[in-house]
């Protein structure tokens, strides 16, 4: 497992591209107020941030990057393509939109936001979802787009898209965090050298007031958000916490000077439903 030591260490996907190990979220980020939250995540060491077509917070996003100071290649961004631009033509239209929004001519990576399902498109799901990544697979190859990936698809999903596609997924974005493990994902995913992300990485906070992981917290002196971020990188994944406070948007990165034991892993694992979302894929109706 590879191992993280600061904000800025990177993974290696699949493909060689480095990754910064925390990324900064900004999901329910109102877009009048991103250009600000993402230029204080920047300004106290981001190097990685996530935004989705879907959030309609693209151009904060850009603005943020553009005005930092920073290189563009210095900085990590993400998008999706949101379910209603699914298919070859509206996904290769829609990635134009969101570079436009960006104010970036290439991303560093791009995810089918979530697959469609067999409760809403029976047999033709998966053939959607490969059509889709056509779309993905030949922006890679134009070098629009670094790496590309794939966001709440769990194995049953994968398998037809690993078995036909050119281009594996690098990547795959799913709701991980204590209570809402998501073990067998994760292991199928790392068993495919496909590095997963973890949305809501604090069970959109409602994990935070969890006993145990306050008893955790208090042993190293560290806040329960802090111990949550702790336990996906431990297991190798990469957490995406989102705040718009910037006491929190710091306190979420120091998570590199301590180390849970394996037991403490485990206990957290064995935690169950704290928050979040917890759907189950294939049952949403979007
Ligand atoms: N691919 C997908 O389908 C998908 C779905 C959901 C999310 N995501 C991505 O994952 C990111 C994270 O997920 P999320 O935003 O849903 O949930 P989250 O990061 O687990 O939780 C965010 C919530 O926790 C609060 N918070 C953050 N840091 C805190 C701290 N140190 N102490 C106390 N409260 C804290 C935030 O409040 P304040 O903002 O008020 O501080 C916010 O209410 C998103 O922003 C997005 O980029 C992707």
């Amino acid at each position: 497992m590879q191992k993280l030591s600061s904000l800025t260490s990177p993974l290696v996907l699949a493909n060689g591209v480095e990754i910064p190990g925390l990324g900064y979220g900004t999901y329910q980020t109102p877009p009048e107020d991103t250009y600000k939250v993402v230029s204080e995540a920047l300004s106290i060491g981001y190097r990685h941030i996530d935004t989705a077509a879907l959030y309609g917070n693209e151009s904060g996003v850009g603005k943020a990057v553009k005005d930092s100071g920073l290189k563009r290649e210095e900085v990590f961004i993400t998008s999706k393509l949101w379910n209603t631009e699914r298919g070859y033509d509206k996904a290769i239209a829609s990635f134009n939109k969101t570079l436009e929004n960006l104010e970036t001519d290439y991303l560093d990576l791009f995810l089918i936001h979530w697959p469609a399902n067999e409760k809403q498109f029976g047999d033709e799901a998966n053939k959607i979802n490969l059509d889709t990544w056509r779309a993905f697979e030949d922006l890679y190859k134009e070098g629009k787009i670094r790496a590309i990936g794939v966001s709440n698809f769990m194995p049953n999903h994968l398998e037809y898209l690993l078995e036909n596609a050119e281009i594996k997924p690098m990547v795959n974005q799913i709701e991980v965090h204590p209570g809402w493990p998501q073990t067998e994902a994760i292991r199928y995913c790392q068993r495919h050298d496909i590095l997963v992300e973890a949305w809501a990485p604090l069970g959109e906070a409602a994990a935070l007031s969890n006993e145990v992981l306050q008893r955790i917290a208090k042993k190293y002196d560290h806040t329960t958000a802090q111990v949550c971020l702790r336990w996906g990188i431990q297991q190798g994944i990469l957490p995406l916490p989102k705040s718009v406070h910037k006491n929190r948007i710091e306190e979420n990165t120091h998570i590199f000077d301590f180390e849970l034991t394996d037991d403490e892993m485990d206990v957290i694992g064995s935690l169950r439903n704290l928050g979040g979302q917890c759907k189950v894929l294939d049952q949403v109706d979007f």
